[in-house]
């Protein structure tokens, strides 16, 4: 079993890189367990002191030869994290195109050339949702995207749908909430404030608030979306029928509620570190992403959402060893 991870220097795509490593399995084209063999990550960087299991290959995704670099001819399962994120590809059109839809698509024509067709996971996002939502979305609220970021992932979908469908590959898109709590520093995506509200009061920072703390966030951590990569990739083809893309589980959670839970795990004087900075350029974005979902398809799948904020916060104190 030979693994790829496009994105496997990012924050998702080497935790789950971490994953599939300890885990040491996954399962094949014929449905039984197979040993991994080999894990290899595309990116364009990578942390410091990389694990030496990994196959590391640097470059941009969407420029000529780098995926054939990346992609041996018998790669059995491929985990597409590479993206430019959201406040990215909305800041820098023409990277966004490229990197998001033509990487895509670059990626997909090379697996369609692989030995077999492999399972293919691709990260799609709910900024596939916008324009005018109800309060609760469902299995069947069509993708109206309200960003170059959203559409493209929603582009992407139907790629790795019709890839499927044509039998080049075994495809499943999933669409990711936005994840909290991430490590490290704050990052383009306009989500990033979900995170630098707990992680900077965390490690005795002040952290801006650039949305009113009534702005609901509909989330998922990131031991449980690591969980919902491998878990895709393990449902055999027959679960996922002519439907490819699945809207994952999370919880919403209003700012307010999200402070009040730091609050709760370190304290009132370090949630006091955060300050309403309004930002409209995050405002605008933020607002066109819906709230609340309810995902019957996915719970009937097997995935699993978090059960309450403050389990999310105490994990990423255990996680990054913080004393409180
Ligand atoms: N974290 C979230 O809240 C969230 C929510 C919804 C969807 N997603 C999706 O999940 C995936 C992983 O997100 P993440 O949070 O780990 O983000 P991340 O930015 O940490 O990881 C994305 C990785 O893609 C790499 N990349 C960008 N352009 C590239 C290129 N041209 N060639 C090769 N690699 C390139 C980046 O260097 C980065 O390491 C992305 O596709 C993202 O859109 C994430």
């Amino acid at each position: 079993m030979k693994v790829l991870i496009t994105g496997g220097g990012g924050f998702l795509g080497y935790r789950l890189a971490q994953a599939i490593a300890a885990r040491g399995s996954l399962t094949g084209r014929d449905g039984t367990a197979q040993k991994v063999a080999g894990i290899s990550l595309l990116d364009t960087a990578f942390p410091a002191n990389v694990d030496a299991r990994f196959k590391c290959i640097t470059g941009d995704l969407s420029a000529p030869g780098v995926i054939d670099q990346a992609l041996d001819r018998d790669t059995d399962a491929v985990f597409h994290l590479a993206a430019v994120v959201s406040g990215g590809a909305e800041a820098d059109f023409d990277l966004g195109m490229r990197v998001n839809l033509d990487g895509t698509r670059m990626l997909l024509e090379a697996c369609r050339k692989l030995a077999a067709p492999p399972r293919l996971v691709f990260a799609s996002s709910v900024a596939a949702f916008g324009g005018d939502l109800p309060p609760v979305l469902d299995d069947s609220t069509t993708p109206n995207p309200q960003t170059s970021y959203g559409m493209q992932k929603v582009v992407g979908e139907y790629l790795v749908t019709d890839y499927t469908r044509k039998g080049f590959i075994d495809g499943r898109s999933l669409r990711l909430p936005t994840i909290v709590v991430r490590p490290g520093k704050p990052n383009l995506a306009a989500s990033s404030f979900a995170s630098g509200i707990i992680r900077e009061p965390l490690n005795g920072e002040p952290s801006a608030l650039p949305v009113p703390d009534t702005t609901g966030v509909w989330l998922l951590s990131p031991g449980k979306v690591i969980d919902a990569f491998i878990h895709a990739h393990e449902l055999p083809n027959s679960a996922w029928g002519v439907n490819r893309v699945v809207n994952l589980p999370g919880i919403t959670v209003t700012v307010r509620e999200m402070l009040a839970a730091l609050g709760r795990v370190a304290g009132a004087a370090t949630a006091a570190r955060v300050t309403y900075q309004p930002d409209e350029r995050i405002q605008k974005i933020v607002k066109t992403w819906p709230a609340g979902f309810r995902t019957d398809r996915a719970l009937a799948l097997g995935f699993k959402a978090d059960s309450d904020f403050e389990d999310v916060v105490r994990e990423y104190v255990k996680d990054q060893g913080l004393r409180i």
